[in-house]
């Protein structure tokens, strides 16, 4: 069954449009410090030529790239032309769009460390600034590890690259990639450490999660509509499963997951923000601190995990050698960079309580692996049967629960299987269900989460990047899993190309559910 939507397939929305009008920022210098790694080629620089080609990048807008690799304007300017070529949604990638692009970008080598390339890149963007009519105004994009973030803030702070919001001029922003720190008290170095140059409002933390539309569409959903919010709460909701699943192993990045573990990669960010999303309760207004504010309580409220009996409530596994989408796959622990005897846990699955009025004893599984049969991330609200049951086969209730899937991606959309009378004489129900497809009703692919997540930095709206307290929050409420979990044996291996081990399937099943296959 599907539903007819008002945005018919390829007709332009003149709301989008409009809101795409009032939203064009005032001209800056992106600097990209790390500009010669695999962010800038193969995300920042894509969604920057996107969104030129949708033309939502300012007039003027400029881009320095500062790194320690050799290159020249030109030669910078040739290999992130190839990332586009490859990269970018919107390919294949026009001369024109290019081109006009590709004058205001600039190449400053320099080590994080000297002093003199930071003078180096202040004379480069004081020349832009005459040139473009950026105004002094500056967006730093650390893509670099974080272990470089004290000396590339202390340099700018002290070179006096970094206008004080307080005292009103152009603005400086400084926008800063996961991982934000390895633990709580990693955590909040960092931050202590950004807020030594930086005020918190001119930190933009990204997640990209939030950038991507069907993740801000949760919002939508859930409160620009009257219908859901009534039953979106323990009275109606039997239990919330959330799956992050890829088919990809860790790749080239072992070294980087020997140290993180799919908990630290993908839980304690994305996936704890699609939990505080779902659960949280309406914000005052759609606006940054009222929509953060309401998310952190979430995570505020999240249950401590038991300490005796974690095994029953966290499920960590490790792939094995397997088959994925037809092909053979190496076990992890044969990946490069990665120890043959490592115990980092490729996949984790938690069954986890919000304790407050809205949520009380209603589980949330959730679910994060590498190496699984199919890429997915998925979300389903499985309401409770009707309250008695008229519809019964051989005295058995004859009905299934009711579910509401929101297809973060791929397919992006959102399903609500209901029981419906099966055409005939007697009165057999079966499950079906209504279908939102965004690519059907509004005609396109969503855009790329970094198009979206840049555009708001441009326009200094921080309602969609993490608060300091949130990623605090979210650490303390994961640490003590992981130190359990580093004092405890090795995970449970699944072979690659399966849902993960058995004691997933049992932490569930054990309640009399199942994870949704989506
Ligand atoms: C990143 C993780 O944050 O998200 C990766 O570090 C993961 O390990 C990626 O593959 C998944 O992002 P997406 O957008 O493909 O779901």
């Amino acid at each position: 069954m599907s539903v007819v939507t008002s945005a018919a397939a390829a007709e332009p929305n003149p709301l989008r449009e409009g809101l795409e009008q009032e939203r064009v920022p005032d001209a800056s210098v992106l600097v990209i410090f790390g500009a010669a790694g695999d962010l800038t080629h193969r995300k920042l620089i894509p969604a920057l030529y996107s969104l030129a080609h949708d033309g939502l990048l300012p007039g003027g807008q400029a881009i320095v790239g500062f790194a320690r690799s050799d290159f020249s304007d030109e030669s910078f300017r040739r290999s992130l032309r190839e990332a586009c070529d490859k990269f970018a949604r919107t390919r294949p990638t026009e001369d024109a769009v290019w081109d006009n692009l590709a004058k205001s970008i600039f190449y400053i080598q320099g080590a994080f460390d000297d002093p003199a390339a930071y003078d180096r890149l202040a004379a480069k963007l004081a020349e832009i600034d005459q040139a473009c009519g950026c105004g002094g105004r500056r967006l730093y994009y650390l893509a670099v590890p974080p272990p470089f973030f004290p000396v590339i803030s202390k340099n700018l702070g002290e070179k006096g690259m970094v206008g004080d919001p307080e005292q009103g001029g152009p603005f400086t922003r400084v926008i800063i990639e996961k991982p934000f720190g390895h633990d709580l008290p990693s955590a909040k170095e960092l931050n202590r450490v950004a807020v030594t140059t930086f005020r918190e409002r001119q930190v933009f933390r990204i997640d990209h999660y939030l950038g991507k539309e069907t993740v801000q569409n949760l919002l939508v959903l859930r409160f620009a509509n009257g219908i859901f919010e009534p039953f979106w709460n323990r009275q109606y909701v039997d239990h919330v499963q959330v799956t992050v699943a890829e088919s990809i192993g860790v790749e080239k990045r072992g070294n980087y997951f020997e140290s993180a573990g799919i908990t630290r990669d993908i839980i304690q960010n994305h996936m704890l923000q699609l939990v505080s999303l779902i659960a949280m309760e309406p914000p005052v207004a759609f606006e940054a601190d009222a929509v953060r504010d309401e998310k952190v309580k979430v995570l505020r409220a999240l249950r401590d995990l038991p300490r005796a009996g974690m095994e029953s409530v966290a499920v960590r596994g490790q792939y094995a050698a397997g088959s994925v989408l037809g092909e053979h796959a190496e076990a992890y622990q044969k990946e490069e960079s990665v120890s043959p005897d490592s115990k980092v846990e490729t996949y984790a699955a938690l069954k986890i309580f919000i304790d407050n009025w809205r949520w009380a004893d209603v589980p949330f599984y959730i679910r994060a692996g590498k190496r699984l049969p199919k890429r997915v991330t998925d979300i389903s609200i499985h309401f409770r049967l009707a309250p008695y049951p008229l519809f019964r086969k051989n005295n058995q209730v004859a009905t299934q629960p009711n579910v509401l899937a929101i297809r973060i991606q791929p397919d992006e959309g959102i399903s609500l299987k209901f029981e419906s009378k099966v055409p005939g004489p007697t009165v057999r129900t079966a499950p079906v269900t209504m279908e939102f497809r965004y690519a059907t009703s509004f005609g396109a692919e969503p855009p790329e989460a970094y198009e979206r997540l840049l555009l708001e930095t441009m326009l200094g709206d921080s309602t969609l990047f993490a608060r300091r307290d949130e990623v605090e929050t979210a650490w303390a409420w994961l640490d003590p899993l992981l130190a359990a979990w580093s004092q405890s044996g090795a995970p449970q291996p699944y072979p690659a190309g399966t849902w993960g081990p058995a004691a997933a399937d049992q932490l569930i099943e054990r309640d009399g559910r199942k994870w949704r296959r989506p």
